[in-house]
């Protein structure tokens, strides 16, 4: 059993990456948000103003990926969501970020966001939960998000992207985001952040304790 693996996947903006700080930073465990290791790969795409759905192209740019593009200040927003769907949906890119992924939770166990956590990076963790929403509740979230960044995308737009790019994730592949058979199912369409935690938390300590 691989120690104090928190596995968070879900659809986008179901309230994951708040959810999967607030618990790394209670449990004192190290956080990745690994939708940005596919957003940073999009990114270096567009950067040489190729298509991210190219998979030679984009499994090259996964492999070339340095620890300074994930900190990057242009991996949101609708270009860089699409870009990173695409290269997302090649399996050579994935198989390039599976060690970093792996690594990272090696020392001691992580908290990790994403899409196949759960079902593939981390298939023996001890705790997985499938956090979503309904389409609305997370397109009004992110739509709040990018308004607070000053990006003024109209809602039905953040809506119809977010749809999109959900069918997208399920619908591929390689690594289709769905739940995990022993995942823990949060709908958070009806909680607020501090209800998500506050469940979320209780779930994670019971089953670490059950895994110790
Ligand atoms: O923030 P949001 O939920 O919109 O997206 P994200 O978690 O940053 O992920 C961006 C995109 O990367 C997703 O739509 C997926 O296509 C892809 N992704 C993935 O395939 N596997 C992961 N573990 C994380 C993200």
């Amino acid at each position: 059993m691989i120690p104090r693996v928190i596995a968070i996947d879900g659809p986008a903006a179901a309230g994951k990456g708040t959810l999967a700080r607030r618990l790394a930073a209670t449990l004192g465990l190290p956080y990745l948000d690994t939708g940005l290791l596919y957003r940073a790969v999009g990114r270096r795409v567009l950067d040489r103003g190729l298509d991210p759905a190219n998979p030679v192209t984009a499994e090259h740019e996964a492999r070339a990926l340095k620890p300074t593009d994930l900190v990057r200040t242009d991996l949101r927003g609708p270009v860089a969501d699409a870009a990173a769907g695409q290269v997302a949906a090649v399996p050579g890119v994935r198989a390039a970020l599976l060690d970093f992924q792996r690594n990272f939770a090696s020392q001691g166990g992580a908290v990790l966001d994403g899409r196949d956590i759960g079902t593939v990076i981390f298939p023996e963790a001890p705790v997985k939960l499938f956090v979503t929403a309904s389409l609305d509740a997370r397109a009004h979230r992110r739509w709040l998000e990018l308004q607070n960044r000053g990006d003024a995308v109209p809602l039905d737009d953040v809506t119809r992207d977010m749809a999109n790019r959900d069918a997208q994730d399920a619908a591929r592949a390689a690594a289709p985001l769905r739940p995990a058979d022993d995942a823990i199912l949060l709908d958070t369409t009806n909680m607020d952040a501090d209800a998500a935690f506050t469940t979320a938390l209780a779930i994670a300590r019971d089953r670490l304790a059950a895994a110790q």
